[in-house]
């Protein structure tokens, strides 16, 4: 075992301890209570609440909380010389600057010294009932077998691996392999097709990709390998890629592909970390804007690791012991977050979830929680919204009593099912915590928890920011907003560590898609409201960015698919409410001149081409096709009054002067209507 971080960190860990304490022990009651909340708030002069531990995360002084935060909570192998060095208005971020680090030593090794055979992820398998526990121990043994077959295939410091894996502990491995060795990876949801894949492999410049030879969800199985095959058809710069064999069945290997787990076994069990700066890269995440192309979100070490790791101990209150179970794919940054480096470095027992919610019947969350005694459980509305319609015996017929917070993420959740989640699942018992945050923000920045213990939480509102997250309100005019009881677009007025430095390969983007729009702020994309008493709700997304099951799509990704089919002269793809997706996809299409597609077989092909090109989700649920969208006379396509059509919502069309020709409008309810009236004979 490797030990020389850990020695280093188990300095830190006890030095620390010995300064809280010694501050601890002059510390009046109430600042007792408040360090025995958070150790750290025993060093904070005139700190003795929970609010004003929040409001120094915030203050002039946000630099000392952020420090001592640090230097607890993470094993440095050099200390950092400076907390901050940022200036959003021009889109630097630096976080412990001088400080070096491994995330996968502070994640593994430093338990595996306290505790090795702690059970660090329970894998639960799509088949039910068939879990896999990996202790501390187990997991750095693989993750060090994983990080010297890397290195024995030449991936260095600065590469940047693919990872194609469903949720699985190889997959956690293959992350902090990477992360051990100095690499960054990059994770693809594995329901993303082979042109995404290959886009997203090109464009983070893999040279390695790492894979299974099938997945299997809900009962079915997926040919990911196949899948790769094709897209490193069109990746010359791609030189290996590892298969992981998830199943039995054989797949065809080439000279370029290595047998993943056999070459494993004769690895060493011991791998040097690498000693990374703070801001070197941990991992770049693909993510879908309102323009363009996705973009290649970059997270780097030691900001996104104490973020990841202070918000997974406080908003959902998890302590030594519990297991947490977050559902979410690995491909996705909740995965990142919440299943890996969050409870990780917490030194915690973390679910990854491999299946479905109905899979093999809708009571499987619930099976699961009662089976493998979850504590801490979080999910989507989508899935809630989908299971509430299924009634409640599929979920009181399993003890649910190990629960103590229930979470949820990725879209708004409507009162119906955050009432149903808060009484049916969790008994009355549980806080919900509706908590906001993007891939952009790194973990959450609104929830109602942390907060005082029997403070209020308002059904379907995220409410309080997290420590060291400073949200404002912008009106149309750009200036802050503030009063309450107002909506406006939100912004965060100060950088906080977890958030995103960049995107790869293109800063001027990030700069102006994020701090251009509201000089020297953070601006999300999103909309809020703040009530009369302060909370934030979120009340959706300002720009042509959609969510389906909590999954983000651009719009202009999905035209720019559609707009290649043959028959196609242009389209205009909107988001629109449903019932359980939360939003849906809806495209208006205008056809050539000389196309005669039938209406069927043409949208059978666009929703086989948007699969191919981008993933299922992004399929369209309505294809309309019109003689014209709704222009003005510059050209720009009214996406309001598609909206307001495809909403009902007739009455609010606005000011429709600015249209070319306004006579498209009552085409296009007309073709709605028709649309509508089939679909519902069929
Ligand atoms: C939306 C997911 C309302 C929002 C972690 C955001 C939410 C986008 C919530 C980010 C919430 C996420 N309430 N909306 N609690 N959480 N969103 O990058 O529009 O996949 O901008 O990150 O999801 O999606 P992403």
């Amino acid at each position: 075992m490797w030990l020389r971080c850990g020695r280093t960190s188990n300095y830190f860990t006890s030095f620390s301890c010995r300064v809280f304490r010694s501050r601890l022990d002059v510390l009046g009651r109430r600042g007792c209570k408040t360090a025995a909340f958070m150790p750290e708030a025993a060093g904070f002069e005139g700190v003795s609440s929970r609010s004003e531990l929040q409001e120094l995360s915030v203050s002039r002084s946000s630099s000392s909380f952020w420090a001592a935060v640090a230097r607890h909570r993470l094993s440095w192998i050099s200390p950092f010389t400076t907390v901050q060095d940022c200036d959003l208005s021009r889109g630097r971020i630096k976080w412990f600057e001088g400080g070096k680090l491994n995330v996968s030593v502070n994640c593994l090794d430093r338990h595996v010294h306290t505790c090795p055979d702690r059970v660090a992820l329970i894998w639960e398998r799509d088949e039910p009932g068939s879990e896999v526990r990996v202790t501390y121990r187990q997991l750095l043994e693989m993750t060090c077998r994983v990080g010297n077959l890397l290195r024995r295939h030449g991936v260095k410091r600065g590469d940047c691996v693919t990872i194609y894996m469903p949720t699985c502990p190889l997959a956690v491995a293959s992350m902090l392999a990477c992360a051990r060795i100095g690499a960054a990876h990059n994770v693809v949801f594995a329901g993303f097709s082979a042109e995404a894949l290959s886009e997203r492999i090109r464009d983070a410049q893999s040279s390695v990709v790492i894979t299974v030879n099938q997945g299997v969800r809900g009962g079915k199985v997926t040919e990911l390998k196949r899948t790769v095959d094709e897209a490193v058809q069109s990746c010359p710069a791609v030189r290996r890629v590892f298969v992981a064999m998830r199943t039995e069945a054989a797949v065809v290997m080439t000279a370029r592909d290595v047998a993943m787990e056999e070459e494993m076994s004769t690895e060493d069990t011991v791998c040097e970390p690498a000693a990374m700066d703070s801001e070197d890269i941990l991992f770049l995440l693909y993510t879908s804007g309102s323009t363009g192309k996705p973009k290649g979100l970059v997270h780097t070490q030691a900001g996104y690791l104490l973020y990841a790791a202070l918000t997974h101990r406080y908003v959902f209150d998890y302590h030594d012991g519990d297991v947490f179970g977050c559902v979410a794919d690995i491909g996705w940054i909740t995965g990142h977050s919440y299943s890996v480096y969050g409870p990780l470095v917490n030194g915690g027992t973390t679910v990854l979830f491999e299946s479905t919610p109905i899979y093999p019947d809708p009571g499987r969350y619930w099976e699961m929680v009662q089976r493998l005694k979850i504590n801490q459980f979080y999910g989507a509305p989508t899935a809630i919204r989908l299971l509430l319609k299924y009634g409640d015996q599929w979920v009181t017929k399993y003890d649910r009593s190990s629960l103590k917070t229930l979470g949820s993420v990725g879209e708004p959740i409507n009162t119906e099912a955050w009432e149903w989640y808060y009484s049916v699942v969790g008994d009355r018992r549980c806080p919900v915590v509706d908590t906001w945050w993007q891939t952009e923000t790194g973990g959450i920045c609104i929830a109602p928890r942390p907060s005082d213990p029997d403070a209020e939480i308002v059904p379907g509102m995220a409410m309080r920011p997290f420590f060291g997250i400073k949200p404002v309100l912008m009106d149309t005019e750009g200036k802050v907003v503030t009063s309450n009881n107002t909506s406006g677009a939100l912004c965060i007025a100060q950088p906080w560590p977890g958030m995103a430095r960049s995107i790869h390969n293109n800063h001027q983007r990030f700069t102006e898609t994020y701090c251009q729009p509201y000089p020297g702020y953070f601006y999300t994309g999103d909309g809020a409201y703040r009530s009369k008493e302060g909370y934030y709700q979120i009340t959706g997304r300002l720009d042509d960015v959609i969510n389906v099951s909590g999954h983000r799509i651009g719009t202009a990704e999905i035209e720019d698919v559609v707009n290649q089919c043959s028959a196609v002269a242009e389209s205009a793809v909107i988001g629109f409410s449903h019932d359980i997706k939360g939003q849906g996809v809806y495209a208006f299409v205008v056809l050539k001149k000389s196309a005669d597609a039938q209406e069927s077989d043409l949208s059978r092909q666009l929703k086989d081409a948007v699969s191919k090109k981008i993933a299922k989700y992004a399929c369209p649920d309505h294809i309309q096709i019109v003689k014209r969208l709704p222009k003005t006379r510059s050209g720009k396509i009214m996406r309001r009054v598609l909206r307001k059509v495809v909403e009902r919502e007739l009455d609010g069309l606005g000011d429709l002067s600015t249209l070319d020709d306004p006579a498209v409008v009552q085409e296009i309810i007309d073709g709605h209507a028709e649309l509508l009236r089939k679909q519902q004979s069929q």
